[in-house]
């Protein structure tokens, strides 16, 4: 047998003071080769732990598992609905439904138009406590049609068309006028609440494409120029 060299020597000496990667087999009887002498056996070692990962012991069966969750939110305490200047027109909208639950969509817009422009989540939850609707219903129905504001807009909420016939007709070039114009890309409302924008899906225009809103007027047959002399005339 050829005697190890210098280096071999030393890469054994190393070999055998260095301690054992982690997940590998360590040194001693059991990690040896087959047919290597068993010195005489090590003092075992005093509950040392061999892995640093906790082992958390399983579930007895049977046994309640409890799991932190985040708390739900509180639901919003239902504002007062109608107030004292809505009541007369709430109770004439309803009046022409067999159901009230049917006046939903029509009370939504009297209020949006006259309680500050949107629809806040406690007057969505005394809508729809005074309707007699499911809270969820109310939701669907606000999230569903892009008409009705979820937050607070400007003063003068644009709303651009961006379907097929609008699209063809130059509607892209309408944002374009609007963003130099205000600064504002669709979604986006001013410091001042001035303007807000928005795109929305077909206005029922499209013969007269395109079109936008200004909050409730419609504008059509419209191009770049047009928009902006439009909104230098909101004040
Ligand atoms: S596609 Fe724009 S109004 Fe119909």
């Amino acid at each position: 047998m050829t005697p190890p060299t210098g280096d071999e020597r030393a890469v054994t000496r190393r070999d055998q003071n260095q301690a054992p990667a982690r997940g590998t087999r360590g040194a001693g009887p059991e990690g040896a080769p087959p047919g290597a002498r068993k010195g005489p056996a090590a003092p075992a070692a005093a509950a040392a732990p061999t892995d640093d990962v906790t082992k958390v012991a399983p579930p007895a069966p049977g046994a309640t598992v409890r799991k932190s969750a985040p708390a739900a939110p509180k639901p919003p305490v239902p504002a007062a609905f109608p107030p004292p200047e809505l009541r007369a027109e709430c109770e004439a909208l309803v009046a022409r439904y067999p159901e009230r639950q049917a006046a939903l969509i029509p009370v939504l817009h009297l209020a949006q138009r006259r309680l500050g422009g949107w629809i806040s989540p406690e007057l969505e939850a005394g809508i729809a406590a005074w309707l007699g609707v499911p809270d969820q219903h109310v939701r669907g129905v606000l999230t569903f049609y892009t008409m009705f504001n979820t937050k607070p807009v400007g003063r003068h909420h644009v709303q651009v068309c961006r379907t097929l016939s609008c699209w063809l007709r130059g509607s892209k070039d309408l944002l374009g006028a609007i963003e130099r114009k205000t600064g504002l890309r669709p979604g986006q409302t001013d410091a001042e609440r001035k303007f807000t924008v928005t795109e929305v899906e077909c206005l029922g225009l499209c013969e007269v494409a395109p079109a936008l809103f200004v909050n409730d007027d419609a504008h059509v047959n419209l191009t770049p120029a047009a928009v902006e002399k439009l909104l230098d005339g909101c004040k």
